[in-house]
């Protein structure tokens, strides 16, 4: 067989580890030849790939990021995209492809497949960990330990400055980072998409917890954050060249806001990309080879279409359609029960 891989979307720590798993299992073990695509669907288009043998994935477990580069963007972005992916495939002999990519990737990949035919299937990956249908994502708990070290440091500055630091995460629709490193982390108030905030009620809760003779607010701010209509004007965002929100204003918002109301000063730390860059946790490599090697028995079983999952700890295999245009939001009952008992 030839089974193609490519990588889409934002990358993410655990990405080289499915491919390992990929060519360890089809290739080293199967005897068949894997095609990595360079530049996502972009070496699809172009027919820019490499074959990938044993001797590729060497030594690449513990890197972060991809060696097959990545991008945003798919065949449906050209108006004859669809039938040059299929001739691509019919030219290379192509029996699957595998697609590792987060709701964009995965959505395109499930329309390739079940609207057009293509003998696609998919791994979810992102450290947003918001694909629906799976109960985690590789990535995810490493971008969370990277925040949460984050929050241990920022502790100390913010304590021996009596500050209130304001630490945006990413998070556009779902706020799974932010809620899982800020509960890590012992933040002061933790703003999520899913949780319209009021900045009354955040300074506050600084407000209280300064009384209390605490000498260190952390409020950890997801990057889609949103105040309740009409308690906090937010410059209206940008978009970029996908038509994505921009972001990366709101704890700019917050800070400022935050001081005046308590008089405490404050600081804002983004940590950005910092928090999908190196290596991926333990953990997060073992999910990635073991979805890498579902991977392959899902091409072997010819579930194209489908995608592999954590389902209580098991990988199992659903359709990748449950992922169109949808977003796994927080468990709004770790945020409610959990998170906010530690608020103030
Ligand atoms: O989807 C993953 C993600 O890291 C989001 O959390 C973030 O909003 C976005 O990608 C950033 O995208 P880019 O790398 O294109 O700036």
């Amino acid at each position: 067989m030839n089974i193609g891989v490519l990588t889409g979307g934002g990358d993410c720590p655990g990405l080289n580890a499915v491919i390992r798993a990929i060519v360890r299992k089809a290739q080293s073990v199967g005897g068949h030849r894997v095609l990595g695509f360079y530049d996502s669907w972009d070496g699809v288009l172009e027919k820019r790939y490499e074959e990938l043998d044993i001797s590729k994935v060497r030594g690449i477990l513990p890197k972060g990021g991809t060696i097959l580069g990545t991008r945003r963007g798919s065949p449906f972005d050209y108006p004859d995209g669809v039938q040059r992916t299929k001739q691509v495939f019919a030219d290379l002999g192509l029996d699957a492809l595998v697609v590792i990519g987060g709701n964009g990737s995965l959505t395109v990949a499930s329309m390739l497949a079940d609207d057009h035919g293509l003998p696609i299937v998919g791994v979810p990956k992102t450290i947003d960990n918001d694909v629906v249908g799976t109960d985690a994502t590789f990535g995810f708990q490493t971008a969370v330990q990277i925040a949460t070290d984050a929050i241990d440091r920022l502790h100390t500055t913010a304590e021996s400055h009596d500050r209130v630091m304001v630490i945006e995460v990413m998070g556009r629709d779902a706020g799974w980072i932010a809620l899982h490193a800020g509960i890590a982390g012992g933040a002061t108030a933790i703003l999520v998409p899913e949780v319209p905030f009021n900045i009354a009620e955040v300074a506050a809760i600084v407000s209280k917890r300064h009384d209390r003779g605490r000498y260190a607010s952390l409020v950890v701010v997801a990057e889609g954050a949103k105040p309740i209509a009409g308690t906090l004007e937010v410059p209206e965002p940008q978009l970029d060249k996908y038509g994505r929100e921009m972001h990366g204003s709101i704890s700019q918002v917050i800070a400022p806001e935050l001081s005046r109301l308590t008089g405490f000063e404050s600081r804002v730390v983004q940590l950005g990309h910092v928090q999908r860059g190196g290596t991926p946790t333990a953990y997060d490599r073992v999910l990635s080879t073991r979805f890498g090697l579902a991977a392959v028995d899902a091409v072997y079983a010819k579930a194209f279409g489908d995608m592999v999952v954590l389902n209580c700890g098991r990988i199992e295999r659903v359709s990748m359609s449950a992922t169109r245009g949808k977003t796994r939001t927080i468990d709004l009952a770790l945020f409610q029960d959990v998170a906010e008992t530690f608020f103030g």
